[in-house]
Order: C-alpha cells, then structure tokens, then sequence
C-alpha cells in the first residue's frame, strides 16, 4: 500500500501532463512544487502559494538547485488564488494542510481559508482534474479544520464532483489522511 505521500502524488500523476497548468496551494518547504514542475514539463506551469516568507525562500532555493524555471512562487495565502489565475483552467492542485515541517508550529493553515481556496481552485479545475488534499490533523486546531474540511468535501453534489478519502484506519497518534477530489 502506497504512503499518504506517494498516494496523493499518484493520483496527480495519473491526470497531468506535459504543458499543463497546476497548483501546490501550500508550498512549504518546496517538495511537491518541484513534484509537479516535472510533470507538467517546460511547457506547463506550477503556481505556489504561500503565506510564509521562509517557505517561499526555502521553495525558491531547491527550485534553483534543480534549474526549475516553471514555477510562479507567490508570497499569498491561497485563497487569493483568483486574483492569479483568471484566464486559464487547472489539472491539479495539491494542498498539504497543518504547519511547515521544521517551523514555526503556531503557523497553521484554517478552515475558512482552506475551503475558500478549495471552492476556487474547482471553479478553475478541468474535467477528469483533481485537487489533492493532505489533511495533517495532530496540531492544536488541526481537528476543526479536519472536521471542517471533510463537511465540506461531502456535501459537494456527487453528479459534478467524485471525492475519495484514503486513510489508514489502525495507526496512532492522528495520522494524516487523504481526500482527493474529481470533477466529472
Ligand atoms: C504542511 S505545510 C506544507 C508542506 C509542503 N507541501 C512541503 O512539501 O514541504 C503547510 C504550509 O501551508 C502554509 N499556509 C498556511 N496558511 C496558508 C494559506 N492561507 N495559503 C497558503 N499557504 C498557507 C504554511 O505556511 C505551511 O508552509
């Protein structure tokens, strides 16, 4: 069985493609950002969001280090995505909610923010797309957003939208869990 990891990478994998457009929607420390400039190619285009200076910093250095020139890193919290992006539609986007790994803990993603970016990051998404949602819940707030985010993934109408949720259900300790989202 595939790690939370590598199971929201293969369901971004699966659908995009050379010369498409997508979005790492909390860039943290710069993984999935360069994830995604591979697979969509010289021709395609990442946009990255974050609300952190050190995380744009950070995402900024590695992209460097790999001679990464598809990215638009934007210092922004991604529920301004429409203010970015107006003209062109989206294949994927990934969100990894709960705080950057080895900053600053009290630094969090929410739940209005989130569901607010999710909402118009599907205004934007292409038929057969996916928003891939990394749902990290062990932090103080991590449960409300969790709960709020999960409230909203199910009431979204199942003739437009088909929306997995991947979970291992015997590990301690809140283990973080999936939910992907298709338009039809
Ligand atoms: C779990 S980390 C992301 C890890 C990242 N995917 C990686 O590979 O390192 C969550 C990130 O979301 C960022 N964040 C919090 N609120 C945000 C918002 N409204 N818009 C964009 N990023 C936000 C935090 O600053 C933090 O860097």
């Amino acid at each position: 069985m595939k790690s939370i990891i590598a199971f929201s990478h293969q369901l971004l994998k699966d659908i995009i493609q050379n010369g498409d457009v997508v979005i790492d929607a909390t860039c943290g420390n710069g993984n999935d950002t360069a994830f995604l400039s591979r697979l969509v190619g010289k021709t395609g285009k990442v946009y990255a969001f974050d609300i952190q200076k050190q995380a744009i910093e950070k995402t900024q250095v590695l992209l460097e280090k790999n001679n990464i020139e598809n990215v638009e890193l934007i210092h922004a919290g991604h529920e301004q995505v429409s203010h970015y992006i107006q003209d062109q539609t989206i294949t994927g986007a990934i969100f990894n909610l709960g705080y950057l790994p080895h900053g600053d803990p009290s630094i969090i993603t929410v739940p209005e923010t989130t569901i607010h970016a999710i909402s118009s990051m599907l205004a934007l998404l292409k038929k057969r797309g996916r928003i891939v949602i990394g749902i990290y819940h062990g932090h103080l707030g991590g449960t409300t957003e969790k709960n709020e985010v999960l409230a909203y993934c199910e009431q979204l109408d199942q003739k437009k939208y088909q929306v997995l949720q991947y979970q291992f259900i015997n590990q301690t300790n809140k283990p973080p869990f999936i939910v992907a989202i298709e338009k039809k």
